[in-house]
Protein backbone atom coordinates (compact mmCIF):
# COMPACT_ATOMS: atom_id res chain seq x y z
CA UNK A 1 0.00 0.00 0.00
CA UNK A 2 1.45 3.44 -0.76
CA UNK A 3 0.12 6.29 0.77
CA UNK A 4 0.26 9.62 -1.33
CA UNK A 5 -0.73 13.22 -1.28
CA UNK A 6 -3.20 14.00 -3.87
CA UNK A 7 -4.60 17.88 -4.87
CA UNK A 8 -8.40 17.93 -5.32
CA UNK A 9 -8.85 19.07 -8.82
CA UNK A 10 -12.95 18.88 -9.00
CA UNK A 11 -15.49 17.09 -6.72
CA UNK A 12 -18.72 17.48 -8.37
CA UNK A 13 -22.12 16.58 -7.53
CA UNK A 14 -23.46 13.67 -10.45
CA UNK A 15 -27.29 13.90 -9.23
CA UNK A 16 -28.27 17.53 -8.66
CA UNK A 17 -31.76 16.28 -8.90
CA UNK A 18 -31.90 13.18 -7.64
CA UNK A 19 -32.73 11.61 -3.61
CA UNK A 20 -29.22 10.64 -3.31
CA UNK A 21 -26.01 12.30 -3.52
CA UNK A 22 -23.47 10.86 -5.69
CA UNK A 23 -19.97 12.37 -6.67
CA UNK A 24 -17.04 11.81 -9.22
CA UNK A 25 -13.86 13.67 -7.59
CA UNK A 26 -10.87 14.08 -9.55
CA UNK A 27 -7.24 14.28 -8.00
CA UNK A 28 -4.08 14.98 -9.24
CA UNK A 29 -0.50 13.85 -7.67
CA UNK A 30 0.65 16.87 -4.94
CA UNK A 31 4.09 16.70 -7.12
CA UNK A 32 6.37 13.76 -8.84
CA UNK A 33 7.05 12.20 -5.74
CA UNK A 34 3.44 11.50 -5.00
CA UNK A 35 2.79 10.42 -8.53
CA UNK A 36 -0.04 7.66 -8.65
CA UNK A 37 1.09 3.94 -9.38
CA UNK A 38 -1.99 1.75 -9.57
CA UNK A 39 -4.06 -0.56 -12.06
CA UNK A 40 -7.09 -0.33 -13.11
CA UNK A 41 -9.72 -2.40 -10.54
CA UNK A 42 -7.09 -0.84 -7.56
CA UNK A 43 -8.72 1.00 -4.22
CA UNK A 44 -7.92 4.59 -2.88
CA UNK A 45 -8.15 4.54 0.70
CA UNK A 46 -9.45 7.92 2.12
CA UNK A 47 -9.96 9.11 5.94
CA UNK A 48 -12.40 11.50 7.24
CA UNK A 49 -13.33 13.54 10.24
CA UNK A 50 -16.40 12.39 12.37
CA UNK A 51 -19.24 14.47 11.75
CA UNK A 52 -19.37 17.41 14.70
CA UNK A 53 -22.96 16.78 15.15
CA UNK A 54 -22.33 12.93 16.42
CA UNK A 55 -19.63 14.52 18.01
CA UNK A 56 -21.31 17.05 20.21
CA UNK A 57 -24.12 14.09 21.30
CA UNK A 58 -21.48 11.74 22.23
CA UNK A 59 -19.37 13.94 24.63
CA UNK A 60 -23.24 15.04 25.77
CA UNK A 61 -23.86 12.05 26.81
CA UNK A 62 -20.41 10.87 28.35
CA UNK A 63 -20.62 14.26 29.99
CA UNK A 64 -16.70 14.88 28.89
CA UNK A 65 -16.12 18.51 28.09
CA UNK A 66 -14.74 18.20 24.28
CA UNK A 67 -11.30 20.09 25.97
CA UNK A 68 -10.69 17.82 28.17
CA UNK A 69 -7.47 16.09 27.82
CA UNK A 70 -7.72 12.30 27.61
CA UNK A 71 -5.22 9.18 27.71
CA UNK A 72 -5.40 7.20 24.89
CA UNK A 73 -3.36 3.82 24.28
CA UNK A 74 -2.99 4.21 20.23
CA UNK A 75 -2.81 8.13 20.16
CA UNK A 76 -1.68 9.65 23.47
CA UNK A 77 -3.06 12.40 25.18
CA UNK A 78 -5.20 14.45 23.21
CA UNK A 79 -8.76 17.03 24.10
CA UNK A 80 -11.80 14.66 23.98
CA UNK A 81 -13.33 16.37 21.29
CA UNK A 82 -10.36 15.81 19.29
CA UNK A 83 -10.32 12.45 19.72
CA UNK A 84 -13.64 12.27 18.64
CA UNK A 85 -13.35 13.96 15.56
CA UNK A 86 -9.98 12.77 14.06
CA UNK A 87 -8.95 8.86 15.77
CA UNK A 88 -12.48 6.84 16.98
CA UNK A 89 -14.93 5.10 14.76
CA UNK A 90 -18.41 6.58 15.83
CA UNK A 91 -20.84 6.15 13.03
CA UNK A 92 -20.02 2.33 13.12
CA UNK A 93 -20.79 0.04 16.40
CA UNK A 94 -17.92 -2.41 16.21
CA UNK A 95 -19.25 -5.65 17.99
CA UNK A 96 -16.34 -6.08 19.77
CA UNK A 97 -17.04 -2.81 22.58
CA UNK A 98 -19.59 -4.92 23.53
CA UNK A 99 -17.55 -7.89 24.24
CA UNK A 100 -14.90 -5.39 26.39
CA UNK A 101 -17.93 -3.72 28.18
CA UNK A 102 -18.92 -7.43 29.23
CA UNK A 103 -15.05 -8.23 30.22
CA UNK A 104 -13.92 -5.28 31.70
CA UNK A 105 -17.57 -3.46 33.14
CA UNK A 106 -19.84 -6.54 33.64
CA UNK A 107 -22.13 -4.64 31.54
CA UNK A 108 -24.80 -6.09 29.19
CA UNK A 109 -23.64 -9.87 30.70
CA UNK A 110 -27.66 -10.66 30.61
CA UNK A 111 -28.18 -9.23 26.44
CA UNK A 112 -25.63 -11.06 24.51
CA UNK A 113 -25.14 -14.55 25.04
CA UNK A 114 -21.95 -14.63 22.24
CA UNK A 115 -20.53 -13.16 19.13
CA UNK A 116 -23.37 -13.81 17.12
CA UNK A 117 -25.73 -11.49 19.36
CA UNK A 118 -23.03 -9.12 19.27
CA UNK A 119 -22.83 -8.68 15.78
CA UNK A 120 -26.78 -8.79 15.87
CA UNK A 121 -27.07 -6.10 17.97
CA UNK A 122 -24.19 -3.52 16.45
CA UNK A 123 -25.72 -4.02 12.82
CA UNK A 124 -26.93 -0.55 11.43
CA UNK A 125 -25.97 1.14 14.70
CA UNK A 126 -23.59 3.60 15.90
CA UNK A 127 -22.22 4.88 19.32
CA UNK A 128 -25.09 7.04 20.57
CA UNK A 129 -27.79 4.19 20.16
CA UNK A 130 -25.68 2.26 22.07
CA UNK A 131 -25.34 5.05 25.00
CA UNK A 132 -28.99 5.92 24.59
CA UNK A 133 -30.20 2.20 24.78
CA UNK A 134 -27.64 1.49 28.15
CA UNK A 135 -27.39 4.29 30.00
CA UNK A 136 -25.28 2.24 32.32
CA UNK A 137 -22.43 2.88 29.99
CA UNK A 138 -22.32 6.65 29.91
CA UNK A 139 -21.34 6.74 33.55
CA UNK A 140 -18.20 5.32 32.32
CA UNK A 141 -17.43 9.06 31.03
CA UNK A 142 -13.67 9.18 28.74
CA UNK A 143 -13.06 5.55 29.71
CA UNK A 144 -15.75 4.39 27.43
CA UNK A 145 -13.42 5.97 24.95
CA UNK A 146 -10.94 3.63 25.34
CA UNK A 147 -13.33 0.72 23.91
CA UNK A 148 -13.49 2.60 20.21
CA UNK A 149 -11.82 1.58 17.30
CA UNK A 150 -9.88 4.00 15.77
CA UNK A 151 -11.34 5.41 12.68
CA UNK A 152 -10.60 3.28 9.37
CA UNK A 153 -10.28 4.49 6.08
CA UNK A 154 -12.45 3.59 3.71
CA UNK A 155 -12.16 1.62 0.37
CA UNK A 156 -13.22 3.50 -2.92
CA UNK A 157 -12.80 1.93 -6.35
CA UNK A 158 -10.34 3.86 -8.60
CA UNK A 159 -12.89 5.20 -11.90
CA UNK A 160 -9.71 5.74 -13.86
CA UNK A 161 -6.73 4.58 -15.66
CA UNK A 162 -3.01 5.77 -16.13
CA UNK A 163 -2.93 5.38 -19.64
CA UNK A 164 -1.67 8.96 -20.63
CA UNK A 165 2.26 7.46 -21.99
CA UNK A 166 3.44 11.25 -21.26
CA UNK A 167 3.64 12.49 -17.72
CA UNK A 168 1.43 9.31 -16.98
CA UNK A 169 3.04 9.69 -13.29
CA UNK A 170 0.91 13.19 -13.14
CA UNK A 171 -2.34 12.15 -15.15
CA UNK A 172 -5.57 12.31 -12.70
CA UNK A 173 -7.10 9.44 -10.57
CA UNK A 174 -10.92 9.58 -10.15
CA UNK A 175 -13.26 8.52 -7.55
CA UNK A 176 -16.92 7.57 -7.72
CA UNK A 177 -18.50 8.32 -4.17
CA UNK A 178 -22.33 8.16 -2.76
CA UNK A 179 -22.78 10.53 0.11
CA UNK A 180 -24.38 8.38 3.12
CA UNK A 181 -27.15 10.17 4.45
CA UNK A 182 -30.11 8.17 5.89
CA UNK A 183 -32.71 7.94 8.71
CA UNK A 184 -32.70 5.91 11.63
CA UNK A 185 -35.00 5.94 14.75
CA UNK A 186 -36.02 9.33 14.30
CA UNK A 187 -32.16 10.42 13.52
CA UNK A 188 -30.11 11.54 10.56
CA UNK A 189 -27.24 9.06 9.83
CA UNK A 190 -24.34 10.51 8.23
CA UNK A 191 -21.62 7.99 6.63
CA UNK A 192 -17.78 9.52 8.17
CA UNK A 193 -15.76 9.54 5.27
CA UNK A 194 -18.41 9.81 2.00
CA UNK A 195 -19.53 13.19 4.07
CA UNK A 196 -16.21 14.44 4.93
CA UNK A 197 -14.96 13.99 1.14
CA UNK A 198 -18.05 15.46 0.04
CA UNK A 199 -17.22 18.80 1.90
CA UNK A 200 -13.76 18.96 0.58
CA UNK A 201 -13.19 22.07 -1.92
CA UNK A 202 -10.98 22.24 -5.31
CA UNK A 203 -7.38 23.00 -4.01
CA UNK A 204 -7.43 20.47 -1.01
CA UNK A 205 -4.91 18.35 -0.34
CA UNK A 206 -5.50 14.93 0.72
CA UNK A 207 -3.60 11.80 1.93
CA UNK A 208 -4.94 8.71 0.36
CA UNK A 209 -3.35 5.20 0.34
CA UNK A 210 -3.41 3.21 -3.02
CA UNK A 211 -4.09 -0.15 -2.42
CA UNK A 212 -4.07 -2.79 -5.32
CA UNK A 213 -7.16 -5.62 -6.02
CA UNK A 214 -5.13 -8.18 -7.82
CA UNK A 215 -8.34 -10.31 -7.84
CA UNK A 216 -9.87 -7.52 -10.03
CA UNK A 217 -8.11 -7.10 -13.11
CA UNK A 218 -8.16 -6.83 -17.21
CA UNK A 219 -7.14 -9.61 -19.16
CA UNK A 220 -3.89 -9.16 -20.19
CA UNK A 221 -4.66 -9.27 -24.07
CA UNK A 222 -6.58 -6.99 -25.97
CA UNK A 223 -8.70 -9.47 -27.85
CA UNK A 224 -10.46 -11.47 -24.62
CA UNK A 225 -14.22 -10.26 -24.80
CA UNK A 226 -15.30 -8.55 -21.05
CA UNK A 227 -18.63 -8.25 -19.82
CA UNK A 228 -18.89 -5.68 -16.62
CA UNK A 229 -22.01 -5.93 -14.36
CA UNK A 230 -22.52 -2.66 -12.10
CA UNK A 231 -25.16 -1.19 -10.27
CA UNK A 232 -24.86 2.14 -8.33
CA UNK A 233 -21.37 3.55 -7.82
CA UNK A 234 -20.52 -0.20 -8.83
CA UNK A 235 -19.83 1.81 -11.95
CA UNK A 236 -16.69 3.02 -10.85
CA UNK A 237 -14.01 0.67 -11.59
CA UNK A 238 -15.53 0.19 -14.80
CA UNK A 239 -14.88 3.81 -16.12
CA UNK A 240 -10.95 3.06 -15.07
CA UNK A 241 -11.49 -0.32 -17.13
CA UNK A 242 -12.99 1.27 -20.50
CA UNK A 243 -9.68 4.28 -20.07
CA UNK A 244 -7.48 1.34 -20.50
CA UNK A 245 -9.87 -0.78 -23.03
CA UNK A 246 -10.07 2.33 -25.04
CA UNK A 247 -6.17 2.95 -24.92
CA UNK A 248 -5.17 -0.50 -25.67
CA UNK A 249 -8.02 -0.30 -28.51
CA UNK A 250 -10.08 -3.35 -27.25
CA UNK A 251 -13.48 -3.13 -28.63
CA UNK A 252 -14.99 -6.07 -27.46
CA UNK A 253 -16.44 -4.30 -24.21
CA UNK A 254 -20.09 -5.12 -22.23
CA UNK A 255 -21.67 -2.77 -19.87
CA UNK A 256 -24.91 -3.95 -18.02
CA UNK A 257 -25.66 -0.56 -15.57
CA UNK A 258 -28.19 -0.44 -13.07
CA UNK A 259 -29.33 2.84 -11.67
CA UNK A 260 -32.45 4.53 -10.83
CA UNK A 261 -33.50 6.73 -13.34
CA UNK A 262 -31.89 7.94 -16.60
CA UNK A 263 -33.02 11.91 -15.95
CA UNK A 264 -31.29 11.74 -12.54
CA UNK A 265 -28.96 9.34 -11.86
CA UNK A 266 -27.45 8.12 -15.18
CA UNK A 267 -24.05 8.31 -14.07
CA UNK A 268 -21.35 9.56 -16.53
CA UNK A 269 -24.24 8.75 -19.24
CA UNK A 270 -22.62 10.47 -21.77
CA UNK A 271 -18.89 9.20 -21.29
CA UNK A 272 -20.50 5.93 -21.76
CA UNK A 273 -22.30 7.02 -24.67
CA UNK A 274 -19.42 8.61 -26.52
CA UNK A 275 -17.46 5.30 -25.91
CA UNK A 276 -20.49 3.59 -27.61
CA UNK A 277 -20.83 5.71 -30.43
CA UNK A 278 -16.67 5.51 -31.10
CA UNK A 279 -17.18 1.47 -31.05
CA UNK A 280 -15.82 0.81 -27.85
CA UNK A 281 -18.52 -0.17 -25.72
CA UNK A 282 -21.81 -2.06 -26.40
CA UNK A 283 -23.84 -1.13 -22.67
CA UNK A 284 -26.99 -2.09 -21.68
CA UNK A 285 -28.87 -0.18 -19.15
CA UNK A 286 -31.92 -0.82 -16.32
CA UNK A 287 -33.38 1.75 -14.64
CA UNK A 288 -35.32 0.87 -11.19
CA UNK A 289 -37.90 4.05 -10.65
CA UNK A 290 -39.03 4.57 -14.51
CA UNK A 291 -41.07 2.25 -16.20
CA UNK A 292 -40.06 -0.61 -17.55
CA UNK A 293 -38.61 -0.92 -14.17
CA UNK A 294 -35.61 -2.91 -14.40
CA UNK A 295 -32.70 -4.53 -12.46
CA UNK A 296 -29.04 -5.44 -13.96
CA UNK A 297 -29.99 -9.50 -13.77
CA UNK A 298 -33.55 -8.72 -15.78
CA UNK A 299 -31.49 -6.98 -18.59
CA UNK A 300 -28.75 -9.50 -18.61
CA UNK A 301 -31.57 -11.72 -19.18
CA UNK A 302 -33.70 -10.05 -21.56
CA UNK A 303 -29.57 -10.65 -23.36
CA UNK A 304 -29.24 -14.26 -22.22
CA UNK A 305 -28.75 -15.54 -25.69
CA UNK A 306 -25.72 -13.15 -27.01
CA UNK A 307 -24.61 -13.10 -23.06
CA UNK A 308 -24.36 -16.99 -23.18
CA UNK A 309 -22.47 -16.66 -26.95
CA UNK A 310 -19.74 -14.39 -25.61
CA UNK A 311 -18.99 -16.44 -22.55
CA UNK A 312 -18.78 -19.33 -24.30
CA UNK A 313 -16.17 -17.15 -26.71
CA UNK A 314 -13.81 -16.82 -23.50
CA UNK A 315 -15.67 -13.64 -22.60
CA UNK A 316 -14.09 -12.63 -18.57
CA UNK A 317 -17.43 -11.26 -16.45
CA UNK A 318 -16.97 -8.64 -13.56
CA UNK A 319 -19.41 -7.62 -10.98
CA UNK A 320 -19.13 -4.22 -8.41
CA UNK A 321 -21.98 -2.80 -6.74
CA UNK A 322 -24.07 -3.93 -3.77
CA UNK A 323 -22.82 -7.48 -2.13
CA UNK A 324 -26.58 -7.70 -0.44
CA UNK A 325 -28.16 -6.97 -3.36
CA UNK A 326 -27.03 -7.09 -6.76
CA UNK A 327 -23.89 -9.46 -6.66
CA UNK A 328 -26.48 -12.11 -4.88
CA UNK A 329 -29.11 -11.97 -7.86
CA UNK A 330 -26.43 -11.96 -10.87
CA UNK A 331 -24.45 -14.65 -9.23
CA UNK A 332 -28.41 -16.88 -8.86
CA UNK A 333 -28.82 -16.08 -12.29
CA UNK A 334 -25.17 -17.37 -13.86
CA UNK A 335 -26.01 -20.73 -11.72
CA UNK A 336 -29.54 -21.04 -13.48
CA UNK A 337 -27.65 -20.64 -16.93
CA UNK A 338 -25.06 -22.61 -15.76
CA UNK A 339 -27.16 -25.65 -14.87
CA UNK A 340 -29.56 -24.96 -18.46
CA UNK A 341 -26.37 -24.79 -20.39
CA UNK A 342 -24.03 -26.99 -19.20
CA UNK A 343 -26.41 -29.75 -18.02
CA UNK A 344 -25.44 -29.30 -14.30
CA UNK A 345 -28.00 -29.90 -10.90
CA UNK A 346 -28.05 -26.92 -8.89
CA UNK A 347 -25.17 -28.05 -6.50
CA UNK A 348 -22.72 -28.46 -9.60
CA UNK A 349 -23.72 -25.13 -10.90
CA UNK A 350 -22.87 -23.45 -7.68
CA UNK A 351 -19.76 -25.18 -7.48
CA UNK A 352 -19.32 -23.95 -11.03
CA UNK A 353 -19.46 -20.88 -10.11
CA UNK A 354 -16.75 -20.79 -7.83
CA UNK A 355 -14.35 -22.68 -9.97
CA UNK A 356 -14.98 -19.94 -12.16
CA UNK A 357 -14.02 -17.32 -9.62
CA UNK A 358 -11.14 -19.29 -8.48
CA UNK A 359 -9.75 -19.12 -12.09
CA UNK A 360 -10.50 -15.48 -12.33
CA UNK A 361 -13.41 -15.93 -15.39
CA UNK A 362 -15.72 -14.17 -13.09
CA UNK A 363 -14.06 -11.63 -10.76
CA UNK A 364 -16.20 -9.33 -8.12
CA UNK A 365 -15.39 -6.28 -5.97
CA UNK A 366 -18.60 -6.11 -4.42
CA UNK A 367 -19.32 -4.43 -1.27
C1 LIG B 1 -13.92 -2.90 -1.69
C2 LIG B 1 -14.82 -1.71 -1.53
C3 LIG B 1 -14.96 -0.79 -2.56
C4 LIG B 1 -15.80 0.30 -2.41
N1 LIG B 1 -15.93 1.20 -3.44
C5 LIG B 1 -16.78 2.24 -3.30
C6 LIG B 1 -16.94 3.19 -4.36
O1 LIG B 1 -16.30 3.11 -5.41
N2 LIG B 1 -17.82 4.20 -4.16
C7 LIG B 1 -18.55 4.32 -3.00
O2 LIG B 1 -19.34 5.26 -2.88
N3 LIG B 1 -18.39 3.46 -1.99
C8 LIG B 1 -17.52 2.45 -2.10
N4 LIG B 1 -17.36 1.58 -1.07
C9 LIG B 1 -18.05 1.87 0.21
C10 LIG B 1 -17.15 2.83 1.03
O3 LIG B 1 -15.95 2.17 1.39
C11 LIG B 1 -17.82 3.28 2.33
O4 LIG B 1 -18.28 2.15 3.03
C12 LIG B 1 -18.98 4.22 2.08
O5 LIG B 1 -18.54 5.39 1.41
C13 LIG B 1 -19.59 4.65 3.42
O6 LIG B 1 -18.55 5.16 4.21
P1 LIG B 1 -18.81 6.35 5.22
O7 LIG B 1 -17.59 6.50 6.04
O8 LIG B 1 -19.32 7.54 4.51
O9 LIG B 1 -19.99 5.81 6.07
P2 LIG B 1 -19.88 5.04 7.46
O10 LIG B 1 -19.60 6.04 8.51
O11 LIG B 1 -18.96 3.89 7.31
O12 LIG B 1 -21.37 4.50 7.52
C14 LIG B 1 -22.11 4.55 8.66
C15 LIG B 1 -23.14 3.48 8.66
O13 LIG B 1 -24.02 3.63 7.55
C16 LIG B 1 -24.35 2.35 7.01
N5 LIG B 1 -24.65 2.62 5.61
C17 LIG B 1 -23.76 2.87 4.63
N6 LIG B 1 -24.43 3.16 3.50
C18 LIG B 1 -25.73 3.12 3.81
C19 LIG B 1 -26.90 3.36 3.09
N7 LIG B 1 -26.85 3.72 1.81
N8 LIG B 1 -28.09 3.22 3.73
C20 LIG B 1 -28.14 2.84 5.02
N9 LIG B 1 -27.05 2.61 5.75
C21 LIG B 1 -25.88 2.76 5.15
C22 LIG B 1 -23.12 1.53 7.21
O14 LIG B 1 -23.45 0.15 7.25
C23 LIG B 1 -22.61 2.05 8.54
O15 LIG B 1 -23.17 1.33 9.59
C24 LIG B 1 -16.52 0.48 -1.20
C25 LIG B 1 -16.36 -0.43 -0.16
C26 LIG B 1 -15.53 -1.51 -0.32
C27 LIG B 1 -15.38 -2.48 0.82
N1 LIG C 1 -25.21 -0.87 4.93
C1 LIG C 1 -26.44 -0.51 4.56
O1 LIG C 1 -27.33 -0.52 5.35
C2 LIG C 1 -26.68 -0.10 3.14
C3 LIG C 1 -27.95 0.26 2.72
C4 LIG C 1 -28.15 0.67 1.39
C5 LIG C 1 -27.09 0.71 0.52
N2 LIG C 1 -25.87 0.34 0.97
C6 LIG C 1 -24.75 0.27 0.10
O2 LIG C 1 -24.36 1.53 -0.34
C7 LIG C 1 -23.66 1.35 -1.54
C8 LIG C 1 -23.88 2.48 -2.48
O3 LIG C 1 -25.23 2.55 -2.90
P1 LIG C 1 -25.54 2.97 -4.40
O4 LIG C 1 -26.60 4.02 -4.40
O5 LIG C 1 -24.31 3.19 -5.15
O6 LIG C 1 -26.17 1.65 -5.02
P2 LIG C 1 -27.44 0.85 -4.67
O7 LIG C 1 -28.13 1.31 -3.45
O8 LIG C 1 -26.98 -0.53 -4.74
O9 LIG C 1 -28.44 1.22 -5.92
C9 LIG C 1 -28.07 1.10 -7.30
C10 LIG C 1 -29.13 0.43 -8.11
O10 LIG C 1 -29.24 -0.94 -7.72
C11 LIG C 1 -30.61 -1.24 -7.61
N3 LIG C 1 -30.90 -2.42 -6.81
C12 LIG C 1 -31.54 -2.52 -5.61
N4 LIG C 1 -31.73 -3.80 -5.27
C13 LIG C 1 -31.22 -4.54 -6.26
C14 LIG C 1 -31.15 -5.93 -6.48
N5 LIG C 1 -31.62 -6.82 -5.62
N6 LIG C 1 -30.56 -6.37 -7.61
C15 LIG C 1 -30.05 -5.50 -8.51
N7 LIG C 1 -30.12 -4.16 -8.37
C16 LIG C 1 -30.69 -3.68 -7.25
C17 LIG C 1 -31.19 0.02 -7.04
O11 LIG C 1 -32.60 0.03 -7.24
P3 LIG C 1 -33.65 0.60 -6.15
O12 LIG C 1 -32.89 1.49 -5.24
O13 LIG C 1 -34.66 1.32 -6.98
O14 LIG C 1 -34.23 -0.62 -5.50
C18 LIG C 1 -30.50 1.04 -7.91
O15 LIG C 1 -31.15 1.16 -9.16
C19 LIG C 1 -24.03 -0.03 -2.08
O16 LIG C 1 -22.96 -0.92 -1.91
C20 LIG C 1 -25.10 -0.48 -1.15
O17 LIG C 1 -25.06 -1.88 -0.90
C21 LIG C 1 -25.65 -0.05 2.26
Amino acid sequence: MTAVLAKIQSNQQLTPQADKDIFSIELVPLNETHAFDYQPGDWALVSGLNPDSLVEKVLALLKIDSKAEVELKRFGNLPAGKALVESLEITQLNPAILNKLQRQFQIGLDRWSDRAAMMDYAQGKDVVDLLEDIPEIQRLGADFLQLLSPLAPRYYSIASANTHDVASSLSPLRLLYRRVEYQSSGRTRLGVVSNWLANQPAGKVLTIDIKSNPTFKLPAGKDSPIIMIASGTGLAPFLGFMEQRVANQATDNWLFFGETDPEKTCLHCEKLNAWKNKGFLNVDFAFSRVEPKAYVQDVLKQNADKVWESWQQGALVYLCGSQDKMAVAVQALWQEWFAEKLNLTETEAENYWQQMRREKRIQMDVY
